[in-house]
């Protein structure tokens, strides 16, 4: 068998170290395993080589941020850019089709969020055979009970959380710290939690200015300082806007805004990344040798679980509820 593997959308902690899994279950098994570099890129354009994902290509790359192949959001086969042509798309799946079926690829791997894996569906439906590995630091795709870089991105913004902590609690001040999360709160909830942060604002809760507001100054009466993370999708605008609406009803803090940004996206995986990704690399290898040619690779209640492509699309995720009630009570 000859199998191609791409890295789509954003990148995430832990991209690596699915490409190693993947590359090394491949050779054992007799596989040809290939690359496909800045997501479909490699699959459209002819004369963009595919990567053969030999031994040597990667060796040391586990803990490495970042996808050897690179990775692209702008790599729609389904309404890929025109070169030179700035605003065109062009619908280049047929020309995927056709390069895979030249190029003798047996299977796609794809590993990617939610877009990857819309795609992936489409390709099924074009006689494809995928399977796809969830990625995103955001953890909103259903069907898995994680995505991979979800806990390094979390972790590097409870360091963060933990360092704003100390200028925060030296100068009496109020800090809002934005988080990653476009339309989910994981993110933020998980690491006000870990941080200790007195309230947590994301997209899956209704919460109004005035009961933050209410929260931070009954809070403050014993406390020094106040942390409040925000989930960059939540309802009520980024960090920005909420530090300036709450310092308008109440001009007594000292308000700091700090919006953590992409560095949540880069970093070398942490332990928990670095395991899910090599179980789902080896993972997705032994699924496609053992006739499993259509679905997401995740876990589900920590087994390995092969879900089909509508469920783990089919509007994300559940919220973390238990979290959002423990919130209040850890923070007083
Ligand atoms: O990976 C998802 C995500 O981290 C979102 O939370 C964020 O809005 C987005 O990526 C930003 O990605 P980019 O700058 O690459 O478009």
């Amino acid at each position: 068998m000859k199998v191609c593997v791409l890295t789509g959308g954003g990148d995430a902690p832990g991209l690596n170290a699915v490409l190693r899994g993947f590359a090394k279950r491949a050779a054992q098994l007799d596989i040809e395993p290939w690359g496909s570099p800045n997501g479909f890129e490699g699959l459209v354009f002819p004369d963009v080589e595919l990567q053969r994902l030999d031994g040597p290509a990667v060796r040391g790359i586990l803990p490495r941020g970042g996808s050897i192949l690179g990775c692209s959001n702008k790599s729609n086969p389904f309404a890929m850019p025109v070169p030179g042509e700035k605003g065109k798309t062009r619908d280049e799946s047929a020309r995927v089709v056709e390069r895979i079926r030249a190029l003798g690829l047996d299977a796609l791997v794809l590993v990617g969020g939610d877009g990857t894996m819309h795609y992936a569906r489409r390709f099924i439906s074009l006689g494809v055979p995928c399977v796809g590995v969830p990625k995103t630091i955001d953890n909103d795709l259903a069907g898995t009970d994680r995505t991979i870089g979800f806990d390094t991105a979390c972790n590097t913004a409870m360091e963060a959380i933990d360092r704003l902590r100390d200028t925060a609690s030296s100068h009496e001040r109020l800090f809002f710290v934005e988080v990653m999360g476009r339309d989910a709160g994981f993110i933020a909830l998980r690491t006000a939690i870990a941080g200790g942060a007195e309230y947590a604002m994301v997209p899956e809760a209704h919460q109004d200015i005035d009961d933050v507001v209410r929260v931070l100054t009954q809070g403050a009466q014993g406390k020094g300082s106040s942390i409040v993370v925000v989930a960059e999708g939540d309802e009520q605008g980024g960090a920005f806007a909420i530090a300036q609406r709450v310092k308008e009803r109440a001009p007594q803090f000292d308000i700091r805004v700090s919006v953590l940004g992409h560095l949540q996206r880069g970093g070398s995986p942490t332990v928990a990344d670095r395991v899910l990704a090599g179980r789902l690399g080896v993972g997705a290898v032994e699924h496609l040798c053992a006739g499993h040619r259509h679905g997401v690779l995740g876990t589900v209640n920590g087994k390995l679980t092969l879900v089909p492509f509508a469920e783990a699309i089919a509007g994300g995720k559940p919220a973390e509820t238990e979290l959002l009630r423990i919130l209040p009570i850890l923070s007083v």
